[in-house]
């Protein structure tokens, strides 16, 4: 019935881009009677406050979701993996290997440590971090690895781990994809000693703005619990211990997500059978290649994400993008590689890694529209008029015109 109620799906007018508004866009939060529900429960307790029965239900049934013995609600998925960080004492002079083919904010929460970010490769079969290649780039100053569970793929743990023991290394998280991934039977949560989750607009549970930081180590919780919040004791509010942050998330923010974990069987049902009738209609299809899956593991379909593949004759990426639009479907291209961004450039005396793969996901992949509103009708058109526009361009003006034979 909520998913029916379309009119929690449209947006705002300030959110409205210029020009006319696509059929189907990337992403729509799913925002719904439950949410709405909750947060004017929240308000009437006035609880609208960084504490609060919403947040300890929520912490509590998220870790229970992605199997972490804690979770801890924070502002943003950002300052989640800040905390992370800092739990492993991270400061200037240290280095953090991470992949390049991630969101910004992954490496620049290394930055607000003041630590360096040193960029490695994806692997092409599972576009996570490549164990080989994270080991080649450690020196003297690494401290450890920050690997990101890239559209919901679960990064190769044990691979990272083993090359992680055997250097003294530690591995954090990024689950801002993988809420509702599993490792085997086990939730993403329970992999390593730490992981950091988004619920931002885009994101598969969402509150608008919002994040998580999960623990397996009991050691570690009271020391993330006063960094959240100022440096204060969790259980002493006169005793401070250090510089802290406010990296807490509010009682009203937590009430919106409880309503999504009331329906998270919903929402995994409702994208598996958008990813399934993406990937029947566009299997075989050439000029396309898929994200392979890490063995053993379930993935949240976050985004749908898939290559122009060039080598199999494919137009480019963007004339693909601009060809949807027009047909009134919004995609989105990868997220730029950070290795070439200059403020995220390599440290004094080092050159711009070589990242091949890491370049090529972000010259030819694309995410195609996702959301719990969808049907997989709707994904089924989309990949009709995806296939369409692939037909149209391979011979067409705007590939020959960016030079493709
Ligand atoms: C992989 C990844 N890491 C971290 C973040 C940062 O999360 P937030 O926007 O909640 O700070 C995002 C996206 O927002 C992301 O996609």
């Amino acid at each position: 019935m909520r998913l029916d109620d379309r009119d929690h799906v449209s947006w705002g007018p300030s959110l409205q881009p210029p020009g006319a508004a696509p059929q189907f866009r990337v992403s729509v939060p799913d925002i719904g009677p439950a949410e709405r529900l909750n947060a004017w429960r929240c308000m009437q307790s006035a609880m609208v406050g960084p504490a609060g029965f919403y947040r300890d239900r929520f912490e509590a049934r998220f870790a229970a979701l992605i199997g972490a013995r804690h979770v801890l609600s924070t502002s943003n998925g950002t300052t989640a993996l800040h905390l992370a960080l800092l739990l492993n004492d991270v400061r200037p002079g240290d280095e953090v290997i991470v992949p390049s083919m991630t969101y910004v904010a992954t490496a620049n929460a290394i930055r607000h440590t003041g630590a360096t970010p040193v960029f490695a490769d994806v692997s092409a079969e599972t576009w996570c971090l490549d164990p080989g290649d994270v080991a080649a780039r450690i020196t003297p100053r690494t401290r450890g690895i920050v690997a990101v569970h890239l559209f919901g793929n679960i990064a190769a743990s044990a691979a990272l781990d083993a090359v992680a023991a055997a250097h003294g290394l530690w591995v954090i998280y990024d689950a801002a994809h993988a809420s509702l991934s599993t490792q085997g039977s086990a939730g993403s949560g329970s992999l390593g000693r730490l992981s950091a989750y988004s619920f931002h607009l885009n994101k598969t549970i969402t509150c608008g703005e919002g994040g998580a930081l999960a623990l397996n180590d009991d050691a570690l919780l009271e020391r993330a619990r006063w960094l959240r919040s100022h440096g204060m004791d969790y259980h002493q509010r006169n005793l401070l211990h250090e510089v802290g942050y406010n990296y807490r998330l509010s009682n009203l923010h937590c009430s919106i997500l409880c309503a999504q974990l009331d329906n998270i069987d919903t929402i995994r049902a409702r994208r598996a059978a958008i990813a399934a009738a993406y990937g029947e209609a566009l299997s075989g299809t050439p000029g396309l290649s898929f994200q392979p899956l890490q063995p053993g593991s379930q993935t949240e379909v976050w985004l749908y994400s898939l290559l122009c593949d060039r080598g199999a004759g494919a137009p480019p990426r963007d004339a693909v993008i601009a060809g949807l639009a027009a047909e009134g479907v919004e995609a989105r291209a990868f997220f730029p590689a950070i290795h070439r961004m200059a403020f995220h450039g390599p440290p004094p005396g080092r050159s711009i890694p070589d990242l091949p793969v890491t370049d090529r996901l972000a010259q030819d992949g694309f995410s195609l529209p996702t959301y719990n509103a969808m049907t997989p009708d709707d994904a089924r058109v989309i990949a009709e008029r995806l296939k369409r526009v692939m037909d149209r361009q391979a011979s067409g003006p705007v590939n020959r015109l960016m030079g493709v034979s």
